[in-house]
């Protein structure tokens, strides 16, 4: 028999190798390819052969009811899952350790209880007496919640295949221990083999299942990113450890849009919902200090303002440091590039350090314009007018191009007390939401206008 080859698997992406590397080629992971015995070869040589069962083929018209959804009663949750627990399906949470997904889970459990759904809760990492201590603390024990600790996954099953609940959560999927797969708890098969199982069982008996997963930086064990394919919904809750705010964001979702976030806040009482964020996030903010700027930002559905803070001073290195904290690192360079070539406002020699506040993290392009700001009032020491909010793309030209949902960015800003909106002409004219406008064609134009020609 052939040996079997490619059998070094990166923990972070499952990429398979026929040899160790210290390198993953496949995602850059660092010291995350460990040897793992391969699946075994499987029904794969027999299967395939002779004729199978005809498939029932249907046409795209075909009326389907949208899928009743269950509402936790937790708005920021219901949100990010598209509007509510669809039945059947397979939901990830994954995260750092220690960012407050039991928590999360916890509570959302006692939630879909408390909505009718028949939930049970198993812990691969807890003993159920830690569960149930901190189920008092979070004044959760009422709920209708069944518990177990125990990781064997044929255990599970056949416990939920017996019970058939609405949900099942499982904390977590690193934990869970399929006896038929030979590689160790954690590593990409097991976890492979537990999410294949759970998510078919789900499938298959109609209840839905929720997986957390530890995001891991060491690449010790797998990493939730072998079972986002496998899943419906892939939900990050993410974080600063210093900050208290905590975001749910869905980075897949079939039953709904992606892209959505949930805002809570850790307390002593587990997590708060936070309904409106723009307000927390800009409450640490006292008077427009230079280097701040509001960006009037969309996540998901909804308008949300975050706060920009740069600072830039000189470098006392022959190579001038460039730090993100909430923002692309490659997206700074090339709006430090575009200053420097198309507006003749030079960054050498000089240290950039650029902040979103709160812990948010912001990908959209539309942030560009206030990045810019930010960065120029920090090198200009001058502070943006006050109550001025700043949103738009840059292009490599050095124009500002129009960004989507100005009428939703506009009216938030409002809403919050600002007045003034500086973001680029064109683009879909709906309302100004009761705004001044001051809508610039190009950076070098808003160079000019806003710091006196830099
Ligand atoms: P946890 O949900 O255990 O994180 P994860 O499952 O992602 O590893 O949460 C861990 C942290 O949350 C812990 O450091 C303490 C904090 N915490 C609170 O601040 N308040 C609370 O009410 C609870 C339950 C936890
Ligand atoms: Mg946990």
């Amino acid at each position: 028999m052939a040996k079997p080859t490619l059998s070094f698997v990166c923990q972070s992406c499952g990429a398979a190798y026929s040899k160790w590397s210290g390198r993953c080629e496949s995602c850059g992971e660092w010291n995350s390819i460990v040897e793992e015995k391969p699946l075994s070869d499987g029904p794969a040589k027999k299967a395939l052969k002779g004729r199978g069962r005809r498939v029932a083929l249907t046409d795209l018209a075909t009326k389907e009811a949208p899928p009743p959804r269950t509402r936790s009663g937790m708005e920021e949750l219901d949100r990010v899952l598209g509007g509510g627990l669809v039945p059947a399906s397979a939901v990830l949470v994954g995260g750092d350790p220690g960012i407050g997904k039991s928590t999360l889970l916890l509570q959302a459990a006692a939630s879909f209880a408390r909505a009718g759904l028949s939930v049970i809760y198993i812990s691969g990492e807890e003993a159920s007496a830690q569960v149930r201590l901190r189920a008092a603390r979070l004044g959760l024990t009422d709920a209708q919640v069944r518990l177990a600790a125990e990781t064997s996954l044929r255990d599970i099953l056949t416990t939920l295949d017996e019970e058939r609940p609405d949900l099942a959560i499982i904390d977590s999927i690193q934990t869970m221990w399929a006896d038929n797969v030979e590689s160790a708890p954690g590593s990409v098969s097991q976890v492979r083999a537990a999410s294949h199982e759970l998510t078919s069982f789900a499938k298959k008996r109609g209840s839905s299942v929720i997986l957390v997963g530890h995001v891991t930086k060491e690449g010790q064990i797998a990493g939730p990113r072998v079972v986002e394919h496998m899943v419906d919904t892939v939900l990050y809750f993410e974080g600063e450890r210093g900050h208290q705010f905590r975001i749910l964001r869905s980075v897949k979702n079939r039953f709904g849009p992606a892209d959505e976030i949930g805002v809570f806040e850790m307390t002593g009482a587990g997590l708060a919902e936070v309904g409106n964020p723009s307000a927390l996030f800009l409450s640490e903010r006292g008077s427009p200090a230079p280097g701040s700027v509001v960006f009037a930002g969309i996540e998901g559905t909804r308008p949300v303002l975050v706060e920009f803070q740069a600072l830039v001073a000189p470098s006392p290195h022959a190579q001038a440091r460039r730090s993100v904290v909430g923002w692309d690192g490659g997206r700074l360079a090339m709006i430090l590039a575009v200053l420097e070539s198309r507006c003749g406002i030079p960054f050498a020699g000089l240290d950039v350090y650029l902040n979103v506040a709160g812990g948010m993290k912001i990908s959209e392009p539309a942030a560009d314009l206030a990045v810019a700001a930010a960065l120029l009032s920090a090198r200009e020491d001058v502070g943006l007018p006050p109550e001025t909010v700043v949103f738009g793309e840059i292009s490599l030209s050095g124009a500002l191009r129009p960004v989507g949902q100005m009428e939703n960015r506009l009216k938030e800003a409002r809403k919050l007390g600002f007045s003034t909106a500086i973001l680029p002409t064109g683009g879909k004219s709906g309302g100004t939401g009761g705004m001044a406008l001051n809508q610039m064609s190009d950076l070098a134009g808003f160079v000019g206008d806003v710091f006196g020609a830099g």
